[in-house]
């Protein structure tokens, strides 16, 4: 067998990456790992970074509000965030001091795209004195127009914490539509919409299960409500890792980006991955080579007007703290 360079790295991730595939990436990974070394620095990946990103160079993995809680503690010089540019902003925005990278300006969301502060200015005017929950798939200037943010992982704690009978949570309506359905508080939503999430339907769902008999099927909620009622379980991509590695499914389903299955089969070689994703084009932006390209050259820092920064903070902090 061919002698690897970095073989107890292959070894973890041997069953999803085809030798001739790690081969070509060995010599990125050693780059980046004496450059992070080098620059004192410590690389953030969402869950949905490839499986060479995430097993092979990451300090710190997780989803959105891990990023966001693990970004505070985070004791380095530079932070490179392996994901897409609202998540570097939020990084930047707990680490004012510090030098955040993303590899690749053009990764964004069509969430953080769907909507403005001027637009969160016209939703106040017609709901006056409704408060606004922010998902954290959103622009600086967005979270600064807010009151206070969520992700998939918390949203309900958050709705439920503000003690008020209606709220506005924005952008994600699908998100807001589930959210709904567990609690009393009255959501309105805006019409958001995650580009990868919303191509998942019911009729999915039921062919799979009729293709795949047993299988459990779990949903982002950044999927339509009715793929949520449909399947067994709904959770961010942590809660959903989390629910393989302790009911250990003989045979499961993530209803999310492609990538999410091949980081959680690593750990878990038992348990039979069904793979119907959808790719997230902004996510696969970001590969070994333009991580090893931020790090040589210091690119691309992630700034936040001044003019903003403090209130967008204080919307993160909000929800950090509860
Ligand atoms: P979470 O990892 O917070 O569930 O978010 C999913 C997502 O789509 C991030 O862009
Ligand atoms: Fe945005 Fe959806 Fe991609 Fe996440 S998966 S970055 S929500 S487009």
């Amino acid at each position: 067998m061919k002698d690897f360079r970095l073989p107890d790295l292959y070894d973890r991730v041997r069953q999803i990456i085809p030798a001739p595939d790690w081969m070509l990436f060995e010599d990125d990974i050693e780059a980046i790992l004496a450059l992070k070394s080098e620059k004192n620095a410590v690389i953030l990946a969402h869950n949905y970074q490839t499986p060479e990103i995430f097993h092979g160079v990451a300090d710190i993995v997780g989803d959105s509000l891990a990023l966001a809680r693990e970004a505070v503690k985070v004791d380095a010089d530079v932070i490179v965030l392996a994901g897409v540019h609202f998540m570097a902003e939020t990084a930047k925005l707990l680490n004012p001091e510090k030098t955040v990278l993303i590899p690749d300006t053009y990764a964004g969301c069509s969430l953080a795209e769907s909507i403005t502060p001027e637009d969160i200015a016209l939703l106040r005017e017609a709901h006056p004195g409704v408060p606004v929950i922010t998902y954290v798939n959103t622009s600086a200037a967005v979270k600064a127009a807010s009151d206070i943010c969520c992700t998939s992982g918390n949203a309900v704690k958050v709705v439920e914490s503000l003690g008020v009978p209606k709220v506005l949570m924005i952008p994600d309506e699908y998100l807001a539509q589930n959210v709904a359905r567990e609690t009393d508080v009255e959501i309105i939503a805006w019409r958001g919409r995650c580009e990868v999430h919303e191509l998942f339907t019911r009729e999915d769902v039921r062919a799979m299960r009729e293709a795949w008999p047993g299988v459990t099927i779990l949903a982002h909620p950044e999927c339509p409500p009715e793929v949520v009622a449909e399947a067994d379980f709904s959770g961010s991509t942590a809660v959903m890792s989390d629910f393989v590695g302790e009911r250990k499914p003989a045979r499961v389903c993530l209803l999310t980006e492609c990538s999410m299955s091949d980081n959680v089969a690593v750990n878990h070689p038992a348990v039979e991955f069904v793979r119907p994703c959808n790719l997230c084009p902004h996510m696969k932006r970001i590969d070994l080579r333009n991580i090893r390209e931020a790090l040589e050259n210091g690119l691309h820092e992630v700034t936040v007007d001044p003019a903003i920064a403090e209130d967008a903070r204080r919307s993160v902090e909000r929800m950090l703290a509860i």
